[in-house]
């Protein structure tokens, strides 16, 4: 089957140019001015619209167990929010309890992914240390293609990591050329004020952003930094919320180490007031780690995407509904820790990014797509439009206007937190591996079509030394593709 997506406006993030593109099964063909396609070839008219790479979000939780529940969506109703948005590819994460095998885990993981609509991949969080773990971080990476080990320096009693922890998996992801994660917040530190808040007489989820201060994440960001560089492997800070933690990577990158910084958009655009919202259900869907913060650190996340210390704009999607999040009625550190935002990401990063004229369309995509396929080492299959590219595309309608919220996302939760965000920019048409998925508002999944995709190693200086000039260099070669 071929599709030619005709006069459009093309983005990736080396550049933008009117161009046609012509997909062939589920890659992409071709991509030129004028593209001739063959007989029967079903054509769709993006006349004035922008043809970009489908998103990629590299950080999401589909039907996690966590903090005594699951979240909510599941790779099917995650991944369908995913289509519906402009995102064609998700990386959730496999976390195994302590002591648990890592591909005993991560087979259950692959499991519950098979009814996923679209393409998905697995980061490893590393929860405990011993030889097996060892043994099987070298399994994952040579035969199942996992190339990043995440790890929780937060959650004490629970999936926490320590120092020894931290320094023996950076060690061994260096040995098998993978990229280390890290959720940076101190969890000894949260542990100890979350006890002294309650004791103050604070149960509310007000009390969630006083037991976790910005220092708490900065602290911990700043220690992944300086023992990865010390080590010499690479790093990527998950969710990072504050300006001292974008403080700590942007040290880091001018010593010249390899870290890659992302942040949410949630982050980007809603603040601390909301944990003293006076309706409780609203408070609590709020609950999530790290918290929201006060206005001038989305200010600083801002500087950060546009300076290059944010290379990825990501989501954390973990949702909880409310019955879920009233196990924490009483006690603020039991409301499971999660929000959405996979379905609304790339919408509100447009909105409030493009059209305020703080980041181009191409760095748009960057932030979106092209950056976390290479960092994940997935580009050029993924993160670009190019003959060979898989055919993830999406026709993006800029003048497209959506007021979001709970009746009509595609979540299963019952909350949206972006509720009554009026938005202009939206995907008209998502295209996952050449199959059309929403158009026209309708969403028209198709369970377990989603494929799993292997990321390999950085096997040689080369190849890494390629992601870490990613953000600053564009390939030569993608270049190339682009002159007429
Ligand atoms: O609150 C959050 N972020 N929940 C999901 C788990 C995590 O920390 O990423
Ligand atoms: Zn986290
Ligand atoms: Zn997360």
């Amino acid at each position: 089957m071929n599709t030619l997506i005709k006069g459009g406006t093309v983005v990736t993030a080396e550049g933008e140019r009117r161009a046609d593109v012509l997909v062939s099964g589920e890659q992409v063909a071709a991509v030129g001015e004028r593209v001739d396609a063959p007989a029967g070839t079903k054509v769709i008219d993006a006349g004035g619209a922008y043809v970009m790479p489908g998103g990629l979000d590299p950080h999401v939780h589909m039907e996690l167990p966590f903090m005594g529940t699951v979240s909510v969506d599941d790779f099917l109703s995650g991944t369908a929010c995913a289509a519906a948005g402009g995102t064609t590819m998700i990386i959730d994460f496999v976390i195994p309890a302590p002591q648990q095998s890592l591909l005993e885990a991560y087979r259950i993981w692959r499991e519950r992914a098979r009814k996923a609509t679209t393409d998905y991949s697995f980061h490893m969080a590393v929860t405990w240390w011993g030889p097996q773990v060892f043994d099987e971080m070298g399994t994952l990476c040579r035969e199942h293609g996992v190339n990043s080990f995440k790890h929780f320096m937060a959650y004490k009693n629970a999936i926490m990591v320590d120092d020894a922890t931290l320094i023996a998996s950076f060690g061994r992801a260096r040995d098998l050329g993978a990229i280390c994660l890290v959720h940076a917040e101190n969890g000894d530190l949260v542990f100890r004020m979350q006890q002294e808040t309650f004791e103050r007489g604070i149960h509310g989820p007000e009390g969630h952003p006083i037991s976790r201060p910005p220092e708490v994440e900065g602290e911990a960001a700043n220690r992944a930094c300086q023992i990865a560089g010390v080590v010499g492997v690479p790093l990527y800070v998950v969710h990072t919320s504050c300006r001292q933690a974008m403080d700590a990577i942007a040290r880091a990158k001018l010593a010249g180490h390899r870290v890659f910084g992302e942040s949410l958009v949630q982050h980007l655009v809603i603040d601390d007031s909301v944990y003293r919202d006076a309706d409780w259900r609203r408070a609590a869907h709020h609950v999530m780690s790290p918290p929201f913060r006060p206005s001038d650190h989305q200010e600083a996340l801002w500087g950060g995407l546009q300076g290059g210390t944010i290379e990825v704009i990501g989501t954390d999607h973990c949702t909880f509904r409310t019955d879920q999040k009233a196990m924490g009625k009483d006690d603020f550190r039991k409301i499971p820790n999660g929000t959405g935002g996979l379905e609304e990401r790339m919408s509100v990063l447009w909105h409030h990014g493009v059209r305020t004229g703080r980041i181009t369309p191409s760095e748009f995509v960057a932030a979106t797509s092209a950056n976390a396929a290479r960092i994940f080492n997935i580009h050029p299959r993924k993160g670009t439009i190019a003959p060979g590219s898989d055919a993830d595309i999406v026709v993006w309608d800029p003048a497209a206007h959506r007021t979001l919220g709970a009746a009509r996302h595609h979540s299963r939760n019952d909350f949206s937190i972006f509720e009554g965000m009026q938005v202009t920019g939206a995907a008209a048409v998502t295209m996952s591996r050449g199959t059309v998925l929403w158009q026209n508002g309708k969403l028209s999944p198709v369970e377990g079509r989603g494929r799993y995709i292997e990321r390999p190693c950085f096997t040689d200086y080369a190849r890494s030394q390629a992601v870490r000039n990613a953000h600053f260099a564009p390939h030569p070669v993608e270049r190339q593709e682009f002159v007429p």
